[in-house]
């Protein structure tokens, strides 16, 4: 029978004590070897089992393995114990000192931001058309020849073309794809849709950005924003358009701002008409802004010219049109009486926070 200092379950007992005494996981790795592996007790009491005869070898064998298997189990579980603790130190040691956060967000206050003029604008427009039964639909900003300009009855090299400074995208042939100069190609869209899909009547606005390669002053941006209005139905007339601007610049500006329509030139609308509202910077008085006329130009408008219908199948035998579209940018302009345009694209928060 071996000596009590080659008894596995003593032996394992004073291993068991040396892991549990083990404080860092790197400790662990360089005592593993003496603890468990080749250098240890087990490992050399292993070699002396060939000197003993069978019954003997069989026993101690048996309890070695086992003792061997509960140092193990422990040194795993000490494994697992120190890991968890490095990692709750070093989580500990990376934390921000919430103290501190707190007094920097009091020195320095976080400037919330808030949506920006145009959209704000862009969103009042839509509800009032909402208010007047129309959907809001959107198109989109890269338009083909044809949305921008064909089916809106200029065919190529037409004169008219030449009234929108268009920049061209490339894409396909040259100058077939183009940055849309106005939001009159997403009619086209509209219409397209209701004959594929007997969706007629339409009655909707369109809002949405649009480009052009201007030279950007006081009235005009080269990346600007347009509100389209669309009306296809039968038994249409230039009346329920001239209605219509009304009612929008009545309910959008205030019941001291008029409307009026003056006779102007479209190639998709027939007759068109080019639609001014009181100067609100004078209330009609005349001055600076409006050119001592007391009216302010905000877009165009007209009856939907046949050609157009015909262009995307509608019977123009049947069915009559109006539309419109003028300039958002503009309409902030003139509600809040901004002197130049350019102010909403430099931000400038002495100027972006006024409108929040
Ligand atoms: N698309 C024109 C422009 O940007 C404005 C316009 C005129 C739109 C007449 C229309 C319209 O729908 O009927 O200058």
């Amino acid at each position: 029978m071996p000596d009590d200092r080659l008894d596995p379950a003593t032996l394992a007992d004073d291993l068991v004590n040396r892991v549990h005494a083990l404080a860092s996981l790197d400790a662990l790795r360089e005592a593993e070897a003496s603890l468990v592996g080749r250098r240890s007790p087990f490992a050399e009491l292993q070699r002396t089992l060939g000197a003993l005869d069978e019954e003997e070898r069989r026993t101690l064998g048996a309890s070695l393995q086992e003792a061997r298997r509960r140092v193990e189990g422990e040194l795993e579980a000490r494994r697992g114990l120190l890991a968890a603790e490095e990692r709750r130190r070093a989580l500990e040691a990376d934390r921000l000192d919430l103290g501190d956060v707190v007094d920097a967000a009091v020195r320095l206050p976080v400037a919330v931001g808030h949506g920006g003029l145009i959209a704000a604008t862009q969103r009042e427009l839509e509800d009032v058309f909402v208010a007047m039964g129309f959907t809001v639909e959107e198109g989109p900003e890269v338009e083909s020849d044809w949305y921008n300009f064909e089916a809106l009855n200029m065919p190529p090299a037409h004169p008219a073309r030449g009234l929108w400074d268009t920049f061209y995208v490339d894409l396909g042939d040259p100058e077939t794809v183009v940055l849309r100069t106005h939001t009159s190609p997403t009619q086209i869209h509209l219409m397209e849709r209701a004959t594929a899909t007997d969706g007629l009547p339409i009655h909707s606005v369109m809002p949405g950005r649009c480009y052009r390669r201007d030279t950007p002053d006081a009235r005009h941006l080269v990346a600007f924003h347009q509100i389209e209005g669309l009306v296809v139905a039968e038994g249409i007339t230039f009346a329920d358009l001239a209605g219509t601007i009304e009612s929008f610049t009545t309910a959008y500006f205030g019941p001291s701002i008029t409307s009026r329509l003056r006779p102007g030139f479209f190639p998709f609308t027939e007759p068109s008409a080019e639609f001014e509202v009181t100067c609100t910077v004078c209330g009609g008085g005349g001055c600076r802004t409006c050119s001592m006329t007391g009216w302010v130009e905000l877009g165009g408008c007209g009856m939907v010219d046949p050609a157009v219908l015909t262009a995307v199948g509608i019977d123009p035998e049947r069915y009559h049109g109006f539309a419109f579209g003028f300039g958002i940018d503009r309409c902030a302009m003139m509600r809040y009486e901004i002197a130049d345009l350019r102010a909403l694209t430099e931000n400038d928060v002495r100027f972006v926070e006024q409108f929040s």
